[in-house]
């Protein structure tokens, strides 16, 4: 089973199992990850799933959509590498990744 890494605000981490096909959010929630609200519940509306991964982790992870990139700046603490976990579907080439969950705004 692929792994992957959400480090929370607080700098806790969390190891978790991560299925092929399910989104970060998903997994973050089904984990009880801390700092993933995802209020909308995935619709692509709240920002409440925000993370923010590595510059250099972006090309395998994929860049946001005209609609998630609308709703990111909203946030005053978008980043280069900021998605909504609700937006990233986990894949193979995900497995292992490590991404930060910022403080709310
Ligand atoms: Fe609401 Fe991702 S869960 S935008």
């Amino acid at each position: 089973m692929p792994k992957f890494t959400f480090i929370s605000p607080e700098k806790k981490e969390f190891n978790v199992e991560a299925p092929i096909g399910e989104t970060l959010m998903e997994i973050a929630v089904k984990n009880n990850v801390d700092g993933i609200d995802a209020d909308c519940g995935g619709a692509c509306a709240c920002a409440t799933c925000h993370i923010i991964f590595n510059h250099a982790d972006l090309s395998k992870v994929g860049y946001a959509d005209e609609d998630e990139s609308a709703l990111l700046d909203f946030l005053n603490g978008r980043k280069m590498g900021s998605r909504l976990s609700c937006q990233v579907i986990m894949k193979e080439d995900l497995d292992g990744l490590t991404v930060e969950i910022p403080y709310p705004d």
